[in-house]
């Protein structure tokens, strides 16, 4: 009953963020396995999530429980599309197709905008929160592997130049969790929420898996 909220939605999604870090793709991409080709294929999805994600956050701004989690500096939709122009080339938006799993999971994150704030909040934070933790870390293996330049086109998505201090933002993200503004019956729906997006998240890298597997 007195768990912190921040502390629940952590715990009750840690075994799903184990299989997501530990999934197939994600495995070969960050061991090197795969070609820039996925990388690319990999952020294309991430612009349809995002899209859905940001397309609502102005609106979105005003809300009592969503309201307090959008901040201009998290924002990834213009870095998502500056990598994909990079990766792609200028005709990004001609060639961008996204995979069933992609559309599953944006449609739901976009009812969850329309209809239902707490819902919101719990996709917000499987994605911002993720981002600036194991995003750092994709972030560097993809430097590596691929030749980004450090922080440049390719991997802006996983830079917040507005964040000065992730650590300091994470718990002050987690202080806006603790605080939030439901009761205890629609913090369990948030939690359920939390663990949908997981589960969203790992349908989209299973796909991916099966679209780039590593040469023989
Ligand atoms: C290879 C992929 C991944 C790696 C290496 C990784 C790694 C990490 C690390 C090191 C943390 C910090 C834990 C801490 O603060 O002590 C973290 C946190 C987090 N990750 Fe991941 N992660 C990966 C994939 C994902 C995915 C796919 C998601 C969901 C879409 C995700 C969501 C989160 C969330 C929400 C947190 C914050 C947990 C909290 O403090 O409440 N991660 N991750």
């Amino acid at each position: 009953m007195d768990t912190p909220f921040s502390t629940l939605i952590r715990t009750a999604s840690h075994a799903q963020h184990t299989e997501a870090e530990t999934s197939t793709f994600m495995s070969d991409l960050l061991g090197g396995a795969l070609g820039v080709d996925a990388y690319a294929r990999y952020t294309e999805q991430l612009w349809f999530v995002y899209r859905a994600l940001e397309d609502a956050a102005e609106r979105l701004a005003d809300d009592p429980v969503a309201g307090p989690f959008i901040r201009p500096e998290l924002l990834r939709v213009p870095e998502l599309e500056r990598d994909l122009a990079h990766l792609r080339g200028a005709d990004w938006r001609e060639t961008v197709s996204a995979l069933p799993a992609t559309r599953v999971y944006a449609d739901r994150v976009a009812h969850c905008a329309a209809s239902w704030p707490g819902g919101y909040v719990a996709h917000h934070y499987t994605r911002y929160l993720g981002d600036l933790s194991g995003g750092q870390i994709i972030r560097d293996k993809a430097e590596r592997t691929w030749g980004f330049a450090r922080k440049g086109d390719g991997v802006r998505f996983y830079v917040f130049e507005g964040v000065g201090n992730p650590a300091a933002f994470k718990r002050s993200y987690r202080e806006l969790l603790d605080g939030i503004g439901v009761d205890e019956l629609e913090k369990q729906r948030v939690v359920a929420e939390c663990k949908r997006a997981f589960a969203l998240n790992t349908d989209v890298f299973r796909a991916l898996g099966e679209e780039f597997r590593p040469a023989a």
